[in-house]
């Protein structure tokens, strides 16, 4: 520990200054890894959005109420068992997941995008209506190879306004809040 010679060959800065200072930053390093590292969404099967829709499946077909209702909902297996009952590939995903569909298990999707529960948010809305992509909101989807492990768009309140600002879209609290 060189550094720690030049340290106690300054006046004050004895060994027991040097070990303490070096257990703060061991355990500041510590704290702060723990605290802000960001934990991985595990998925349970590395689901391919690219390959999918390269495929011809519409965002619909697996999100089924993303065009006529309030929320758009992620597929549970039985969508899934209509094309993979029998392999399609040699991905080992795909093997897992016919293990999954064989032993009668469901897939428990970590849902990213969400708003508190006093928020309305209707898919229909601003689908069918409003005519929006779905990738104004989402980002690329389509071009996701892996589960996204983070939100392309975070649904503040801000970001709620500033498109209905954008689009004079009159908005009272009322109308979200409900
Ligand atoms: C074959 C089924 C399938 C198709 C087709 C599909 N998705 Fe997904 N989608 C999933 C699955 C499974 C997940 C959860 C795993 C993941 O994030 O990859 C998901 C997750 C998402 C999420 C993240 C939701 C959240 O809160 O975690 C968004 C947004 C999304 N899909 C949008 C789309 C869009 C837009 C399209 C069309 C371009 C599309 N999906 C097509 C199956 C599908
Ligand atoms: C309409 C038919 C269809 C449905 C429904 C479908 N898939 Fe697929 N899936 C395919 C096809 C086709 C491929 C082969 C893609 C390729 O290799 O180009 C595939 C490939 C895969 C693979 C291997 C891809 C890779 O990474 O190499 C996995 C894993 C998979 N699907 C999971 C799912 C899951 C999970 C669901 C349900 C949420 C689902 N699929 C729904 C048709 C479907
Ligand atoms: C105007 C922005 C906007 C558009 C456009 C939009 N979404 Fe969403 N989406 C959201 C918000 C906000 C949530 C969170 C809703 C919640 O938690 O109730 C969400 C949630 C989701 C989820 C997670 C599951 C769920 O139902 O909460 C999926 C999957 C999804 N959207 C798919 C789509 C697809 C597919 C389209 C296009 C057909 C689309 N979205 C268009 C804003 C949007
Ligand atoms: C990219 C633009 C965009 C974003 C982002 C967006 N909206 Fe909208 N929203 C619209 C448009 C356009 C309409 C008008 C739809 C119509 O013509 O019926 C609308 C209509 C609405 C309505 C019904 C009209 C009203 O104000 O009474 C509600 C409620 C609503 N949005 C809630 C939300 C919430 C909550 C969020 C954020 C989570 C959000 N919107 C994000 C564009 C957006
Ligand atoms: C276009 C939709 C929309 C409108 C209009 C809207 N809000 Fe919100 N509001 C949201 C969303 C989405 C959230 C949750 C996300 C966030 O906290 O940013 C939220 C969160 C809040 C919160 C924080 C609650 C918490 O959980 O901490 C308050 C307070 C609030 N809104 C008050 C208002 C008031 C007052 C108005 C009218 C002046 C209003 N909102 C209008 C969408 C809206």
């Amino acid at each position: 520990m060189r550094l720690a010679r030049v340290f106690s060959s300054l006046p004050g800065f004895g060994p027991a200054v040097v070990a303490g200072f070096g257990l703060c930053f061991l355990l500041g390093n510590l704290l702060f890894s723990a605290v802000f590292r960001p934990t991985r969404t595990a998925q349970p099967i590395a689901f391919n959005h690219a390959k999918h829709v390269a495929n011809g499946l519409g965002c619909a077909d697996c999100h089924s109420g993303a065009e006529q209702q309030a929320r758009a909902g992620l597929p549970t297996i039985e969508t899934c068992r209509s094309c993979h009952e029998s392999a399609l590939t040699e991905s080992p995903e795909e093997a897992k997941l016919r293990r999954m569909v064989a032993a009668g298990e469901e897939l428990r999707w970590t849902k990213l995008v969400r708003i508190p529960a006093h928020v309305y948010f209707s898919h229909r809305r601003h689908v069918q209506s409003a005519k929006l992509d779905c990738a104004t909101c989402h980002g690329a989807m389509d071009k996701a190879t892996t589960p996204p492990q983070r939100v392309a768009w975070v649904p503040t309140m801000n970001a709620c306004l500033a498109c209905h600002q954008a689009r004079g879209v009159k908005s009272d609290c009322n109308d979200c809040h409900r």
